[in-house]
């Protein structure tokens, strides 16, 4: 027996090694850390549960048959998180540089079935070269066995990449199903096609970080959610969104103790919107002084800037907040921010994460750039994806709610539970000087002084229409209530739809426009 253990522990201490000790300080000369190191960090202390620590390639092609690494490539199992189960795997970089081959993928499929069979939240730490050539087309096959699997967990367990060295080729799409993409400055790179076949197809010189960096998908492209400084950062910063996130799309997303009063009224709240309608004010102001103290969590938040997403807490409760940003192109709708929020807002609807909306829209964004790259199909996946939510919708509306963005950012009509106005909300088709232009045309090209008249009518028109009383007659609002009203009206509110319910008629999928 002894002697069988024995066997065993050296087996053992062979898999932990990995590629080697000249490999893994080379990992480290890179400033990455290794594959087991992440787990370690990212896992609660002792909680790490193996699997196939021993497995190797079955591979016979280029004297593969000669290097066998026990674990070949990916170090995968489970753990906990602030004591909640999570699935992990990671790609070990110095062990045939992380390429992936069929073993590889079967591991990684192997713990995606047992997440999405146990209802528990997938973590991929990538590093990886891609496709192992040696193993040509079972590589690639194996890629498409885990690409099949991000799609059957979608909206069945959350499911989190965080990409700390090459991830390329067709590497890239595993993450780009995922819910939420990490990158950590300068260590890591995505990309469909590297900075030599650019070269050699376009003629176009481009760097990696420039082309596939943290940066550039955090504020260019919006592939990546969050761009870290170090990669102890990327993995602190998923703990954090998890601690926002339910297990799987059957649970309710945790409550945590409330530290925070519910009946908070905080009067900074009534001098944030400035009094003149055009000058910008910090969304994020308004977030933070209404939701739990220190509880707002953005996301993307480097990616189209005029509409904010992330996550925070009301009374412990998680929430998604989505909200106009006036400091940025006046908050206005564009493709980039239609992109964005509506894949929020389907993924809290997916995790039944009740969905509170701030608005000041004077619009979407004019202009042919915007027209020709397809804002009108970009725009109505956000319409798309609040008509389809049935967890809980709140909307609280600032200041403008104009035209059609007035009806996208969660209207009463596209299915919103309960809407507030604040009351410097001005809720009309358009602006007042637009509407005075059209409205008046014949009569402000008759006047002796056009200036002094446009003036005049747009008074009477801000009087009449830009108010939040009309859309209070009707019903389109609850209440206009005072702005230091509006976090225990929320709280009150989140309570009372805690319970909702709603039927949907049966259907396959709806077809969103992509
Ligand atoms: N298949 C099998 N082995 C691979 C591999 C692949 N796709 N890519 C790299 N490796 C091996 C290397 O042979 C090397 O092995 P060794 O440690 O035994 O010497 C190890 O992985 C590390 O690669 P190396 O090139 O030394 O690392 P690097 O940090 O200098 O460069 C890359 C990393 C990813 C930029 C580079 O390896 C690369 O371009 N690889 C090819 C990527 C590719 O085209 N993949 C297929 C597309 S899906």
């Amino acid at each position: 027996m002894e002697e069988r253990i024995e066997e065993l522990r050296e087996k053992t201490e062979r898999a932990l090694l990995g590629g080697g000790e000249d490999r893994i300080e080379s990992q480290h000369d890179k400033g990455k850390l290794t594959a087991r190191e992440r787990i370690d960090y990212f896992l609660d202390d002792g909680t790490f549960n193996e699997f196939d620590q021993l497995r190797t390639h079955r591979s016979h092609n280029f004297g593969m048959e000669e290097q066998q690494i026990p674990g070949d490539g990916v170090v995968t199992g489970y753990g906990e998180v602030d004591g909640r189960t999570v699935f992990v795997f990671a790609h070990d970089f110095t062990v045939f540089g992380g390429s992936l081959g069929e073993v590889f993928a079967e591991k990684v499929t192997k713990v995606m079935d047992k997440a999405m069979e146990v209802g528990a939240p997938v973590v991929g730490l990538n590093d990886s070269a891609g496709a192992r050539i040696q193993e040509g087309v079972d590589a690639l096959g194996g890629y498409a066995e885990i690409f099949t699997r991000n799609e059957k967990a979608s909206g069945v367990v959350p499911q989190i990449s965080a990409i700390m060295g090459p991830c390329a080729g067709g590497a890239v799409y595993s993450p780009a199903i995922t819910d939420f993409v990490f990158m950590v400055k300068d260590t890591s790179h995505m990309f469909i096609t590297g900075p030599d076949v650019i070269k050699t197809v376009t003629g176009e010189e481009v760097g990696f970080e420039e082309l596939g960096g943290a940066t550039t998908h955090s504020s260019e492209s919006g592939v990546a959610h969050f761009a870290c400084d170090s990669e102890e950062q990327a993995l602190d910063q998923i703990k954090r969104l998890l601690s926002y996130l339910p297990q799987n799309n059957v649970e309710d997303p945790p409550r945590v103790e409330p530290w925070d009063d519910p009946e908070r009224r905080d009067d900074a709240l009534k001098s944030i919107v400035p009094d003149q309608p055009r000058k910008p004010y910090d969304m994020t102001d308004v977030i933070d002084s209404v939701v739990d103290e220190g509880s707002y969590f953005e996301v993307q938040e480097n990616f189209a800037k005029n509409l904010v997403v992330g996550f925070a807490r009301l009374d412990g409760r998680s929430v998604g907040v989505v909200a106009n940003q006036p400091r940025v192109n006046a908050g206005t709708l564009n493709i980039a921010a239609s992109e964005k929020g509506s894949r929020f807002v389907r993924f809290c609807d997916s995790f039944n994460i009740p969905i509170l909306t701030f608005v000041d829209v004077p619009g979407f964004l004019p202009g042919t750039d915007q027209e020709h790259n397809g804002i009108i199909r970009h725009g109505a996946k956000l319409l798309y994806a609040y008509s389809e939510a049935s967890v809980p919708l709140l909307t609280v509306i600032t200041r403008k709610a104009y035209g059609g963005a007035y009806d996208v950012m969660a209207s009463k009509h596209i299915g919103a539970d309960v809407n507030y106005a604040w009351p410097t909300a001005e809720i009309a088709v358009m602006g007042p000087k637009g509407a005075v232009n059209v409205l008046y045309r014949d009569e402000l090209e008759a006047a002796d002084d056009p200036d002094e008249l446009r003036e005049q009518l747009i008074d009477e028109y801000r009087e009449e229409f830009a108010n939040p009383y009309t859309a209070a007659d009707r019903g389109y609002l609850d209440a206009v209530i005072e702005p230091t009203e509006t976090r225990p009206r929320l709280i009150a509110d989140l309570e009372m739809l805690a319970s909702k319910r709603e039927d949907t008629p049966d259907k396959k999928h709806g077809n969103i426009p992509l």
